[in-house]
């Protein structure tokens, strides 16, 4: 093959996986609640309208369309791709800077088959994978409310900070030939299961998977529904372990009942334990919106995914890390960095605090192989979402600028191997890995690590 061929294949072939590899960052934003609408409707078209808010809702459209500090829907959202910044688009109804010239078709297919209406095709960026299976009446929704329901505002889009030739856009079409699924061209047929409701919700408009499911060699979602492995069983964003949702006991959903799934989507904690990272977003800005029998609907749904691992260890409670921590007997720097830095608010069994700092002993979350989550609200902190149902706003701080990453790795050891949890140790070099990603300050000099 030609030098030259060779090398135009290459850049195809590198901006085809790097398009597909962003992060979906930075969603903490101060969306104004501006609900002027742009042309009044009336009757059975404000009903659709209204049906459509709810369903834009849902869909967290505005997570990305939304900037910080910006108009809603108006664009401008920085979103990182390994080969520059993609930019959210416009989607008020302006007729100039928005989609306000947009006719059904085109937003049709821009939002379940990722064409832009210039026929290019969009980063995937932007969910169309998920939005795919959106049936077509939801989408008429959908449009009467970006038509009607959101004021047009006059925006400029943003071409991306990608340089050429990477951000030749043709590429992209093969990644959508590849992986984008097949469009429903009809409504399924009515049916009042809340399983099928919530299938339909957590693989359509909710995009659970665009965060919760690995992915591929060309970043795709290694499956956009329930395939009895990998759909929903944990993928990495954005430095987080978006987890397991199915049914293992160790690190899935399976100890959770369907009230406790409810519970979490809908205030953001359970009894035992807290949304943080990209999901605190999720329910403060999306589920928490959601009415109680689409809540029901998704939580039932997760409920009939089966275990990854079936043969994982079932976890039990064992009490000697929590007397031997009470008696001051362990001397490691794992169990001596929990004691003073984790304890006040964990407690020495791991316990929490109900409602108020969440359980670290037999938590999913810290039985999870991968660390990162772990890694990542220790060196940074968190903060619970705020909702309707649970406003009272507890806090993590982060420990970046008091713990070095032999420390962390220590205590996070310490916590995933205390109290029954099995999972397996933290390593100073996955810790100094996520210190680096997530732009945390550097480790505090100490004589041992020079
Ligand atoms: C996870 C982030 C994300 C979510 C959620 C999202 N979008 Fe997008 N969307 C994007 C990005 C990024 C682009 C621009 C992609 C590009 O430039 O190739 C985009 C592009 C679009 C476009 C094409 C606009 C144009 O000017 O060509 C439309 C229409 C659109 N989105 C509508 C929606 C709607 C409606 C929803 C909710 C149902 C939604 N988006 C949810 C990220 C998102
Ligand atoms: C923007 C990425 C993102 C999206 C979209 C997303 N999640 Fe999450 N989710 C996360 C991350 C990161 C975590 C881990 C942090 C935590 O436990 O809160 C998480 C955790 C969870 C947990 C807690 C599990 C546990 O054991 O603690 C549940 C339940 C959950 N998500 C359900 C959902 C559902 C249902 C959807 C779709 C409606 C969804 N998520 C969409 C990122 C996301
Ligand atoms: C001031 C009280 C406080 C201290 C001190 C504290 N935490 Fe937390 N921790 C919290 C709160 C509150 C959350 C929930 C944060 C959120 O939802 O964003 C949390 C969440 C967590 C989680 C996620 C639990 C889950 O499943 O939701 C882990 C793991 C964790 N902390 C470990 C630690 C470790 C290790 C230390 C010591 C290095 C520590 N924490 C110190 C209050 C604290």
């Amino acid at each position: 093959m030609k030098a030259s061929k060779k090398a135009t294949m290459m850049v195809a072939a590198s901006a085809l996986l790097a398009a597909s590899a962003w992060t979906i960052g930075a969603f903490a934003d101060d969306r104004q609640g501006d609900s002027a609408t742009a042309a009044p409707v009336s009757g059975a078209d404000a009903q659709l309208v209204e049906r459509g808010r709810y369903l834009a809702t849902v869909a967290d459209c505005a997570a990305c369309h939304t900037a910080k500090n910006g108009k809603p829907f108006a664009g401008g959202l920085g979103i990182e791709s390994p080969i520059g910044r993609i930019y959210s688009t416009n989607i008020t109804p302006d007729k100039s800077s928005g989609i306000g010239k947009f006719s059904y078709d085109d937003f049709d297919r821009a939002v379940r088959h990722g064409i832009a209406r210039d026929g290019s095709t969009l980063y995937p960026a932007m969910p169309y994978a998920s939005y795919a299976k959106v049936k077509p009446s939801d989408m008429q929704a959908l449009y009467a409310y970006f038509m009607h329901g959101v004021q047009p505002i006059e925006r400029a889009n943003k071409a991306t900070d990608i340089p050429w030739p990477l951000s030749m856009r043709w590429p992209l079409r093969f990644w959508r030939m590849a992986f984008a699924p097949e469009v429903a061209t009809d409504d399924p047929p009515v049916s009042n299961d809340p399983v099928a409701r919530g299938r339909y919700l957590v693989e359509g408009l909710a995009h659970c998977g665009a965060c919760h499911t690995p992915r591929g060699w060309g970043l795709q979602e290694k499956a956009l529904s329930d395939d009895g492995k990998t759909y929903l069983s944990g993928g990495v964003i954005d430095n987080f372990l978006a987890k397991n949702l199915r049914g293992d006991q160790k690190d899935g959903l399976g100890t959770w009942t369907q009230d406790e799934i409810f519970a979490f989507l809908k205030s953001g904690r359970t009894k035992h334990s807290a949304a943080f990272g990209g999901m605190s977003e999720v329910v403060e800005n999306s589920m928490q919106h959601v009415n109680d029998a689409d809540l029901t609907a998704i939580a039932a749904y997760l409920k009939t995914l089966t275990s990854v691992n079936p043969s994982a260890a079932v976890l039990t409670a064992n009490a000697s890390a929590t007397d031997k921590l009470r008696a001051g007997t362990d001397r490691s720097n794992g169990a001596l960095t929990f004691v003073d830095n984790c304890a006040a608010c964990h407690r020495t069994s791991g316990s929490g605090y109900e409602s108020t700092f969440p359980r670290i002993a037999l938590s999913s979350t810290v039985n999870s192989n991968d660390p990162t989550s772990l890694i990542h609200i220790v060196l940074m902190g968190g903060e619970m979402p705020w909702t309707k149902t649970g406003p009272t706003h507890y806090g993590m701080p982060g420990f970046a600028k008091r713990l070095t990453d032999r420390d962390i790795a220590d205590v996070l050891t310490f916590v995933r191997t205390s109290w029954g949890n099995q999972a397996p140790p933290v390593s100073a070099e996955q810790v100094a890995k996520v210190r680096k990603s997530v732009g945390a300050a550097s480790q505090p000099k100490r004589p041992e690590n020079n």
